[in-house]
Parts: C-alpha cells; sequence; structure tokens
C-alpha cells in the first residue's frame, strides 16, 4: 500500500473543498442535501454549554471535521470512498451500489436508478442516518441513529459491528413490534444498496465521532486536525497531521471487514430440548442470580422490572442532568424515553422468532440496551432451556386469561 498516494489525495480532496464550497452557492435550481454535523457528541466531548460551539477555536476545529468528513466520504448525492492504509473496502462497500442508494429519487443521464435511501428510508432514519427524519420523534421506539456503528439485533458479540447477513435479514424482515417495516419486496439487489448505504453512513458517523474525540483528548484549544496552511509551511507536519486522520477513518473500517469472522457459532441444543423437563430448567433458571432474567423482565415475564433505565443513545443526553439535557434538546435531540424490557407473553420478538436468533439474543445480550450477555458461568446448554422456558411464555396459562382459574378470587374494580 503506497501511503504517499492515499495523503496526497485526501490533500487534493481538502485543497478542493474551497472550490467545493462556492459551487454549491452557484446558481443550483434545487438546494443540495447534506449531512448535518453531530452536534450532540461535539457539545458532550468539547464544550460546557451550546453556546461555547459558536466560539471561533471550537468552530474552527468542528469545520475542520466537516472538511474531513467530505474529503473521506463525499456528500449525500456523490458519496467517495477513500484510500485508506491496509483497507481494502471491495467485499464491504461498492462505489456504484453507494451510488444506486444515494442522492435523488430518479435516474441518471445513463438510465441507472439512484435515491434508494431517500425513497424508503429517509422520513424515519433522516439523511445523515442520525434516526431524526420527520416521522422519527412519532414513534417509539426511535428510529435506529447509525452513527455509532452499534447495532441492536445481530450474530457478532458486544458492540462489534454486524455482518452483512444481519444486516439483509433486518432488511428482509422488518423489526416486529416496531416501526421498521419489512423490506421482502424490494429485489436482493436493492436491498444490498440499502445494507450497504446503512454500512457506509454508519462508518461516516463513527468517523466523525471518533474525529471529535481525537480534537477533546489529544488537540488543545484551537489546535488543528489537520491545517491546510502547515502544507507548504511545514510538509512534515502536515503529513503526519494527515496520517493521523486516515489511522483513525482506517481503524474504524477494519472492524466491519472482519464482522463475518466475528460471528458467535451456535451449538445444537440438547438432547431433550424443549422438552416439560426442558422448560422447567429454563424457568428454574430465569430467577436464578446467575440468568437474573427476572430482574427486568418482571417474576411474571410481563416487561415489568427495572423499567427506568435507558438506552446507550439516550444516555448520552444525560437524562438525569435536567440543565445539560435542555442544551442536548436544543441541539434537535429527541425527548428521552425509558427502555422497558421486553413482556415476554407477548411472543413478539424484534431481532426474529427461530431458536437461533433467541440464542444470539441471550448469549450476546441486545448491544446498546441495558439487556445483558449471558454470564461466561452460563452454559449454552443452559441458555437453550431459557429459549425453551421464553418460548412456552406465550402459551402458559396466565398469558391466556381465559383458561386461567385464579386461586383467589379477583377484585372487582
Ligand atoms: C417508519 C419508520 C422506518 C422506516 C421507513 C425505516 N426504518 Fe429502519 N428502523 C426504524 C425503527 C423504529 C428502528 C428501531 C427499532 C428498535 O430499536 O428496536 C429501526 C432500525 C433499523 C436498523 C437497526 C437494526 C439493528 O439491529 O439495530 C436498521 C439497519 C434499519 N432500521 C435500516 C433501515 C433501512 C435501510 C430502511 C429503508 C430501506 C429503513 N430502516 C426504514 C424505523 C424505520
Ligand atoms: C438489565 C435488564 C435485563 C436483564 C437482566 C435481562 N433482560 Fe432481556 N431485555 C431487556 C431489555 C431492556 C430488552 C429490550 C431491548 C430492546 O429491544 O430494545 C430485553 C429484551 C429481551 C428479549 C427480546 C428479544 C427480541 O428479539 O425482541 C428476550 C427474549 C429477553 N430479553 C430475554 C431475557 C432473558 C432470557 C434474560 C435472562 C438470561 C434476560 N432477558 C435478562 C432487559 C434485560
Amino acid at each position: 500500500m503506497n501511503r504517499q498516494v492515499d495523503r496526497k489525495t485526501l490533500g487534493s480532496y481538502l485543497g478542493s473543498l474551497a472550490l467545493l464550497g462556492l459551487a454549491v452557492f452557484a446558481g443550483c435550481d434545487a438546494p443540495k442535501a447534506q449531512f448535518q454535523p453531530n452536534l450532540v457528541y461535539a457539545r458532550s466531548r468539547l464544550v460546557e454549554s451550546n453556546e461555547d460551539l459558536s466560539k471561533p477555536e471550537v468552530r474552527v476545529q468542528l469545520e475542520d471535521v466537516a472538511d474531513i468528513l467530505a474529503a473521506l466520504m463525499g456528500t449525500p448525492d456523490e458519496p467517495r470512498l477513500p484510500a485508506l492504509p491496509d483497507i481494502d473496502w471491495s467485499p464491504l462497500l461498492q462505489l456504484d451500489q453507494l451510488q444506486r442508494a444515494a442522492g435523488p429519487v430518479g435516474s441518471d443521464e445513463s438510465g441507472t436508478e439512484h435515491g434508494l435511501y431517500r425513497q424508503h428510508c429517509v422520513h424515519c432514519h433522516g439523511i445523515t442516518g442520525d434516526g431524526l427524519g420527520p416521522t422519527a420523534p412519532f414513534l417509539n421506539p426511535y428510529p435506529r441513529d447509525y452513527r455509532r456503528g452499534l447495532f441492536k439485533f445481530k450474530s457478532t458479540p458486544t458492540t462489534l459491528p454486524p455482518t452483512k447477513d444481519d444486516l439483509h435479514r433486518i432488511l428482509r424482515e422488518g423489526i416486529a413490534g416496531t416501526a421498521m417495516p419489512s423490506f421482502k419486496v424490494l429485489t436482493e439487489d436493492e436491498r444490498e444498496a440499502l445494507v450497504q448505504y446503512v454500512t457506509y453512513l454508519a462508518i461516516r458517523g463513527q468517523i466523525e465521532r471518533a474525529l471529535i474525540y481525537e480534537i477533546s483528548e489529544n488537540l488543545d484549544p484551537g489546535q488543528r486536525l489537520i491545517d491546510l496552511t502547515l502544507k507548504e509551511k511545514d510538509p512534515d507536519l502536515y503529513q503526519e497531521q494527515l496520517d493521523v486522520v486516515l489511522a483513525i477513518a482506517a481503524d474504524t473500517v477494519s472492524p466491519w471487514l472482519e464482522a463475518d469472522s466475528q460471528m458467535t457459532e451456535v451449538p445444537p441444543p440438547p438432547e431433550n430440548w424443549n422438552t416439560p423437563e426442558s422448560i422447567a430448567e429454563g424457568k428454574r433458571l430465569f430467577f436464578t442470580s446467575l440468568a437474573s432474567c427476572s430482574k427486568c423482565h418482571g417474576d411474571l415475564a410481563l416487561g415489568d422490572g427495572q423499567t427506568n433505565d435507558y438506552d446507550e443513545w439516550t444516555k448520552e443526553l444525560q437524562p438525569g442532568n435536567p440543565d445539560a439535557l435542555k442544551e442536548f434538546l436544543a441541539l434537535g435531540a429527541l425527548e428521552p424515553r425509558h427502555i422497558l424490557p421486553r413482556n415476554l407473553r407477548k411472543g413478539v420478538y424484534r431481532g426474529g422468532r427461530r431458536p437461533v436468533d433467541l440464542f444470539w439474543r441471550i448469549k450476546n445480550g441486545i448491544p446498546g440496551t441495558p439487556m445483558p450477555a449471558a454470564s461466561q458461568e452460563l452454559t449454552n446448554d443452559q441458555i437453550w432451556h431459557l429459549i425453551a422456558y421464553v418460548r412456552s411464555l406465550p402459551f402458559d396459562a396466565i398469558a391466556l386469561p381465559r383458561q386461567h382459574k385464579p386461586s383467589v378470587p379477583r377484585e372487582r374494580l
């Protein structure tokens, strides 16, 4: 890999940005779609209050972030894939697929259709993939903000990125019990373009966060990530700055390329699985401190245990701190809502109803939410028994009130 070329490419992109900025205002008919900056994260890492965001030394740093992102990843109409040290994009993202999903709805001179994302996703997930589309405030749960690269219903553990198959399954099946629809009506090719575009928006958002983090951790106030004026004055320092930025971007991309190899294997269930004895064992485990399921899902598994927690996206808004929260809301964040454990008696599973889906949910937890990964001490067989119990709950007597004969007469209300 020729690092010199990479530096030059980013350098010349950055150099052309001034021109690019002018072109946007030079008599175009429709305003161009633009990615929005992640001001919530900037506010939480860089400054004490919203007012400080407009201080000249902060503004110059945030403008650098926007310029670097545009140079690396392009715009909503013209996505780009930068040359990065030791990164081969091709198994993950291809520019022609991104172009198909990006841009306004329609087809270009060559007849290639584009705009799939704006046609099908943008009103919920937003042009930037920030989960802030116009429909978003009315939904519960809110649409996913992709910019952390954090996904809930996947086959890989912890905060690792999802596999391509995970995202394809979400698009095919939708997310049961939420506003996220199934896109089975689209062709496989169209879904592939959309999966790639979600990945692209996620990576773009993660690089943005990583650059803001870099400023907050390693730069002094007013110090630049990349200072174009150094190009002539101090080429060595300039190249050093470019190298840091390119390394940050490459570090963001590589886990995505490795996701397939990180998939959690699902062992076969034990022989007595799903028998009355297996269900009883699952029920016993449900209440133990080893599994601690009842702590959140409640003794009757109605989802009424711990109900005052928040997901990771919401925790960033400091929901417990009214003054800070007010400032984040002023920057466009959505009103915080508590995250509720699932009512397991309904038999509605967001991440899919196949036993293998439930295995991944219980083994790895649901990243970004309070639902934890299973303790190391819980064996795979025990997880299978828990799945048998969970799957029996919708058919249990108390979930079917007409068949349930209470031992104590019900009070009249
Ligand atoms: C009507 C609103 C709506 C539309 C339209 C919509 N989504 Fe979603 N989407 C949601 C909601 C709500 C969630 C969050 C569900 C949750 O957190 O359980 C979500 C979550 C997701 C996730 C995250 C899955 C995970 O494992 O975390 C992906 C990926 C996704 N949507 C992709 C898309 C794509 C691609 C499109 C367009 C083809 C689209 N969505 C259209 C509402 C929508
Ligand atoms: C600390 C709280 C907590 C604990 C402990 C917990 N859960 Fe959950 N669980 C949640 C939350 C919150 C959700 C909803 C997450 C979401 O989809 O946003 C959830 C969702 C689920 C789901 C729904 C999956 C889907 O696809 O919709 C299942 C099944 C589940 N939990 C089973 C269990 C089992 C079994 C245990 C014990 C091994 C357990 N949970 C322990 C909080 C918890």
